[in-house]
């Protein structure tokens, strides 16, 4: 958002159902943050709301990639083409995602928009072993600065041309994530064969939504995420506990509720499809070296709460 030289007080629509981190970079530069809805069957931003929350101040769309499936993107960069806004997509959940054109083109999910961003997060689907992340761009001129600004601001050693931060890579990090992206496509294999383990598990359950699939995406299992019907999701949680199985509520605060923002005074936003997945959402254990007998002890444990 340096980068593209957004300044306080322009308008940049955003889901507030995704982690904070998406909204946080959005104030820490006193930009303001529109909330708009996310679909109720992929948990990503809605095109419509998109539209809708245009106002002559607007200059940028984060669109995130959540739980490792891609937004829409081909109706959000039309609405960036026609109102002339940049894409920034955050794709930090989802690396490796193929978004599908309508013409059945591929891209991968950060190299549709203007920029892409994404997180090493050692719990992430490319983790490093420690914090880190990256940006990633196809517009050679905005790279370079975008490369300075993460360094100070400099191109030429102690030469400030702008004004930037510390956000380099750490070199071992890096030894590491090389080596890393060589697997990324067996990682998200690993982590689809989970998915398809749970979805098998819990088809005939009513009180069970199992993750959906977009038409125009792949879909990589950052997480494997719920949505319960009709059952008590903190008994849940405790049950999977005491069989010692961690479940997660990603997240149990939507950014529009999140007192970060009281000082911002943002207008009042009612969104129903966020607060109502926020009430319903549980996210299972998903990694790499999930074997059949543990998913099999987890599948039968969730099964065993609801059924009871
Ligand atoms: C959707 C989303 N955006 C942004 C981030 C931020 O990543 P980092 O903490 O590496 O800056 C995360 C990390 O958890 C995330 O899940």
């Amino acid at each position: 958002m340096m980068g593209l030289d957004l300044q306080p007080g322009d308008e940049v629509i955003t889901p507030s159902f995704t982690y904070i981190a998406t909204t946080a970079v959005i104030a820490l530069l006193k930009l303001t943050p529109v909330f708009v809805e996310v679909d109720a069957q992929t948990f990503c931003i809605d095109p419509a709301a998109i539209r809708d929350a245009v106002t002559p101040k607007t200059k940028a769309i984060v669109p995130v990639h959540l739980y490792g499936q891609s937004a829409p993107m081909e109706e959000i960069m039309n609405i960036a083409r026609e109102f002339s806004l940049y894409v920034i997509e955050d794709n930090a959940q989802a690396i490796g995602c193929d978004y599908i054109f309508n013409n059945g083109t591929k891209k991968k999910t950060g190299t549709v928009g203007t920029i892409g961003t994404t997180s090493f997060y050692p719990s992430k689907n490319l983790g490093a072993y420690g914090d880190g992340g990256a940006l990633y761009t196809n517009d050679d001129q905005l790279a370079g600065k975008l490369k300075m600004i993460a360094n100070h601001g400099q191109s030429k050693r102690y030469y400030h041309d702008l004004v930037g931060c510390n956000s380099r890579l750490d070199s071992i990090q890096a030894a590491i994530l090389n080596e890393k992206l060589k697997h990324l496509d067996e990682y998200i294999e690993a982590r689809r064969k989970a998915a398809g383990f749970y979805d098998k598990a819990f088809a005939n359950c009513a009180k069970i939504k199992t993750p959906s699939r977009a038409s125009y995406s792949n879909h990589v299992f950052h997480q494997y995420t719920l949505v319960l019907q009709s059952v008590n999701r903190s008994g849940l949680n405790e049950h999977l506990a005491s069989k010692q199985i961690p479940s997660m509520i990603y997240y149990p605060v939507p950014g529009h509720k999140q007192k970060m923002f009281d000082s911002f005074n943002l207008p009042e936003v009612k969104l129903t499809t966020t607060d109502w997945l926020t009430e319903r959402v549980i996210s299972l254990p998903i990694h790499t070296e999930l074997d059949e007998e543990q998913l099999a002890y987890i599948t039968s444990s969730v099964l065993e709460y609801i059924n009871q």
